[in-house]
C-alpha cells in the first residue's frame, strides 16, 4: 500500500500521475492510468468548446469511475485564452477531481475551482532561487505543486535546474505536497522522488510509450530508439523553453533563433499544428514534439497498467534492498 498526502487527498491507490499532454492527453490513456490506480489526465487545450471537453470527460468516465485530472495549459501560444472560461465551466459542471495548471498562475480562478470541490495542482518551472514559483503556488492556495525539473518533456522553464536539486529545494520550502516531474519512468526514479520529499511523481514521456497512447506507431518506434541525449531545447529565445525530440523542425527552429529570425518566421516552424501532425501521422520531422530526456530509460511499449505495476512492485524491492544495505 502507498500512503501519501496525494493518495489520501484523492483516494487513489498509487501516487503516480500522468502529466498533461497536448495532443496525446486523451481519454483512452487517462482512463487506463486512473483505472490502474494512478491519476490520469486529459488535456483541455485540445478541445475547441466546453461541450467538446465535457464529451471527453464523459469518455474517461466510460472507462473508469476513478478520479482523474484535466490539465489547463497557459503557455504562450498554447492558450486559446477565450476558451479558459469554457474549460472552467466544463470541469466544474462535470465535477472533475483535479485540475492541473501550468504556464501561468491560476490565481484568478483557483478559488472558484476549489469552492466547487476541485483540487488544483499547479506545475512550476524553476525560478531564482529554484523554489520561487513553488512558494508562490503555495501562497495562492494550490493544493499541491508539481515541480518540473530541467529533464522534463515540455516546458522546463529558463533556469535549467535539474529535478534532483529542484525537487529537494521545493520540498524544503513549502508545506503543501510536492509532486516530482521530469526524469521519472521507472521504480528507481520513483523511489528517488519519494526520498527527495515528493509525495507523487508525474510522468509524461513514459506514458507516451503505452498501448493506450494515441501517438502513431511510427512515433513510438522512433522514440524507443532514442537515447537520453536525443532531446534538445527550443524556443529559448522567446523565453518559452521547451524540451523536444531532436528532429528537422527543432534544428530549423534553433537555427532561426540563433540568427534572431522574426517571430512570424519562427512561428511557421514551432506552431502547434505541425507537432500534432508528427504525433498523429508519424511524420517525425513535421514539427516540435515534446519529449523528456528520460526517454533514454524507456525501452518497451506497455499497457499503462503494466507501467504502473512495474513501478510499484519494483519500488518495494528497491526499498528492501536499501534496508539490507543500511542495517
Ligand atoms: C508529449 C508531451 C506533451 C506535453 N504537453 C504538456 C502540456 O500541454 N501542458 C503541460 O503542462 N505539460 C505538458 N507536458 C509535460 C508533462 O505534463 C510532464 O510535466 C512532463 O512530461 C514530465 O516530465 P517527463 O517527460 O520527464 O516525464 C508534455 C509532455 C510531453 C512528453
Amino acid at each position: 500500500m502507498f500512503k501519501t498526502r496525494i493518495t489520501e487527498m484523492l483516494g487513489i491507490k498509487y501516487p503516480i500521475i500522468e502529466g498533461g499532454m497536448m495532443t496525446l492527453g486523451r481519454a483512452e490513456l487517462a482512463g487506463a492510468v486512473s483505472a490502474a490506480g494512478g491519476l490520469g489526465t486529459i488535456s483541455a487545450n485540445i478541445h475547441e468548446s466546453k461541450e467538446e471537453l465535457q464529451e471527453e470527460i464523459r469518455r474517461v468516465r466510460s472507462i473508469t469511475d476513478k478520479p482523474f485530472a484535466v490539465t489547463i495549459s497557459m503557455f504562450p501560444m498554447e492558450m486559446p485564452s477565450e476558451l479558459t472560461g469554457d474549460y472552467l465551466d466544463a470541469v466544474i459542471e462535470e465535477k472533475v477531481a483535479v485540475v492541473e495548471t501550468s504556464g501561468r498562475s491560476p490565481e484568478n480562478f483557483i478559488g472558484r475551482l476549489q469552492e466547487n470541490g476541485i483540487k488544483v495542482f499547479h506545475k512550476v518551472p524553476a525560478g531564482r532561487p529554484a523554489e520561487q514559483y513553488a512558494v508562490k503556488a503555495e501562497k495562492i492556495g494550490a493544493d499541491a505543486v508539481v515541480i518540473a525539473g530541467f529533464e522534463c518533456g515540455g516546458h522546463p522553464g529558463v533556469n535549467k535546474v535539474p529535478s534532483l536539486i529542484f525537487i529537494r529545494k521545493a520540498a524544503r520550502a513549502v508545506s503543501i505536497p510536492v509532486i516530482a516531474a521530469g526524469g521519472f519512468a521507472d521504480a528507481e526514479g520513483f523511489v528517488a522522488a519519494l526520498s527527495l520529499g515528493a509525495e507523487a511523481v508525474t510522468m509524461g514521456t513514459r506514458f507516451v510509450l503505452t498501448n493506450e497512447c494515441i501517438a502513431h506507431p511510427k512515433v513510438k518506434e522512433h522514440l524507443l530508439k532514442m537515447h537520453e541525449s536525443d532531446t534538445m531545447l527550443a524556443q529559448q529565445s522567446i523565453r518559452n523553453t521547451v524540451r523536444v525530440v531532436v528532429n528537422a523542425a527543432a534544428e530549423r527552429a534553433l537555427g532561426m533563433e540563433t540568427r534572431e529570425a522574426r517571430f512570424d518566421e519562427l512561428i511557421s516552424v514551432i506552431g502547434g499544428g505541425k507537432g500534432k501532425k508528427g504525433w498523429l501521422e508519424g511524420d517525425m520531422d513535421a514539427g516540435l514534439m515534446a519529449c523528456g530526456a528520460v526517454i533514454g530509460l524507456v525501452d518497451r511499449v506497455l499497457p499503462a497498467a503494466e507501467v504502473i505495476e512495474e513501478i510499484v512492485t519494483g519500488a518495494k524491492e528497491i526499498v528492501n534492498r536499501l534496508n539490507s544495505i543500511m542495517r
